[in-house]
């Protein structure tokens, strides 16, 4: 009986062993979603979740491993254990919930739109975008592909794997609008001042939020305690203010 017990108690394993054991944080995140992840021309990965993954893991006093992962695939990425956390600028839903265990939200944000110069020069709110005669884009797997469906549900959507590929045909004349996170819209907007104009008042609630596999109470225990911590210490506001206020 007492064998039954000691192996039954260890089969609840933390990531935390894991991270510890092999040294490393394994991150996973889409790279190609400003100002959060981004890939460089040399190859390497930036911005605030990277910063912040960075940091994250020399608290632990591990590594940080990138692992850069399609947005589609990135919840069983983690569930298979090729990552050990998603810092991916990821909504907290209730259907992703359901997979998986979220630390404390990081950070607040909302669905936006951004629309051509020609049908901003129609219109001057994303309300009246539900209409057959738009064609909305967004990106495969996102809240922006879920707010498109909920708020324009008369309009034609176009999926796209990537949101690089998604707000392109806004430029390319394939799309009216593109549904995505304020922060990537409004960055994009101010990159791309002749081909998109930005409705920026969002129309959505998202928390977003660390995403861990289910059953792992230590882990969960460890970022809500690290969050608090970054965030009173003002490194968050020091990461936060190089990328989004500067
Ligand atoms: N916030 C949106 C969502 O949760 C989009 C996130 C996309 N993130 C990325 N790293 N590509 O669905």
């Amino acid at each position: 009986g007492g064998i039954f017990i000691a192996s039954f108690a260890n089969a609840a394993e933390s990531a935390i062993d894991n991270i510890l054991s092999q040294g490393e944080l394994k991150v996973c995140f889409e790279a190609g979603y400003i100002p959060f992840e981004m890939k460089t021309k040399d190859g390497r990965f930036i911005g605030f979740d990277i910063d912040i993954a960075k940091h994250m893991a020399r608290s632990m006093d591990v590594k940080f491993t990138p692992v850069n992962t399609a947005w589609d695939g990135i919840i069983p990425a983690l569930q298979t254990g090729k990552c050990d956390i998603i810092i991916g600028g990821m909504a907290i839903t209730p259907q992703r919930n359901l997979k998986v265990m979220f630390a404390d939200t990081y950070l607040e944000i909302g669905q936006t739109v951004l629309v051509s110069p020609k049908v901003a020069s129609k219109i001057d709110n994303a309300r009246a975008l539900n209409d057959a005669k738009y064609t909305i884009a967004s990106q495969i797997g996102t809240t922006g592909a879920q707010a498109a469906k909920k708020f324009f549900p008369k309009a034609k959507l176009d999926l796209y794997e990537t949101s690089a590929d998604a707000v392109l045909q806004v430029a390319n004349g394939k799309a009216d609008a593109f549904v995505y996170d304020l922060p990537y819209n409004a960055l994009y907007a101010a990159q791309h001042k002749d081909t998109v104009v930005h409705f920026s008042e969002s129309f959505t609630y998202e928390p977003l939020g660390w995403a861990i596999r289910q059953n792992d109470p230590n882990f969960l225990n460890f970022l809500n305690n690290y969050l608090v911590q970054i965030k009173k210490e003002g490194t968050y506001d020091r990461i936060y203010h190089k990328w989004f206020e500067s």
